[in-house]
C-alpha cells in the first residue's frame, strides 16, 4: 500500500533526494534542494506529501485557485500509482483551503506526466512559450487544470 506522510520541514532532506532522482531525466523540471523546499512550505498555503524513498508533490492554495508546484516520484518506483495517490491527497485537502480549481504547467515534449494528468482529470487551458530552459534549449510549457 502506498503510505502517504505529510510533508514537514524535518522531512525536507529526504524530499529533496527523492526529487534529485525524480527530475535526474530532465523532463519535470529542476531538482530543487532541501533549502528551496523548506522555504516553499514556509510560504502561507503550501502543503505537500511524500511516500517514503519514492515521490514528492508540493502545491499551494492562494485566493480560490491552487498551483501544483512539482511532483515527481523515483524512476525506481514508477507506474506503481504514486504520482496518482500523491494527486489524491491535494483533491482530498486543496478544497478545505479555499481553492476550487488546481492547475499545473507541463512541458510540451513530457508526455508521461501529460498522459497522467489527463487521466485525472486535467484539461489544457493554455501554453506558455519558452516557460522552461533544458540545457541551452527553451521548452514551450501547456497549462492544464482542473476542477476540486
Ligand atoms: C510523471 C510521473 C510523476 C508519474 O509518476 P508515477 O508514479 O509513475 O505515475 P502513476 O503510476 O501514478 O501513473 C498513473 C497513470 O499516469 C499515466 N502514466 C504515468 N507514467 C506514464 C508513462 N511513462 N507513460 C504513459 N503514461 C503514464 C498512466 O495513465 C498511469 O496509469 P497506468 O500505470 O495504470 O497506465 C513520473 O514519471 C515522474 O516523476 N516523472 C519525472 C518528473 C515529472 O515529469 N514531473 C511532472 C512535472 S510537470
Amino acid at each position: 500500500m502506498t503510505e502517504l506522510i505529510p510533508l514537514t520541514i524535518e522531512r525536507t532532506k529526504d524530499a529533496a533526494l527523492i526529487h534529485a532522482a525524480a527530475m535526474a531525466d530532465g523532463l519535470g523540471g529542476e531538482a530543487w534542494g532541501a533549502a528551496s523546499l523548506r522555504s516553499l512550505l514556509n510560504t502561507p498555503g503550501t502543503v505537500g506529501w511524500m511516500v517514503e524513498d519514492a515521490g514528492i508533490v508540493l502545491a499551494r492554495a492562494m485566493a480560490g485557485e491552487a498551483e501544483i508546484l512539482t511532483i515527481g516520484v523515483h524512476p525506481a518506483y514508477r507506474r506503481q500509482g504514486i504520482a496518482k495517490a500523491l494527486l489524491a491527497a491535494c483533491f482530498a485537502v486543496l478544497p478545505a483551503m479555499g481553492a476550487e480549481r488546481l492547475t499545473l504547467e507541463v512541458a510540451i515534449d513530457n508526455l508521461p506526466a501529460q498522459t497522467l494528468y489527463r487521466a485525472e482529470g486535467f484539461k489544457r487551458v493554455g501554453r506558455r512559450p519558452n516557460y522552461y530552459r533544458r540545457g541551452g534549449q527553451r521548452i514551450d510549457a501547456l497549462v492544464m487544470a482542473r476542477w476540486l
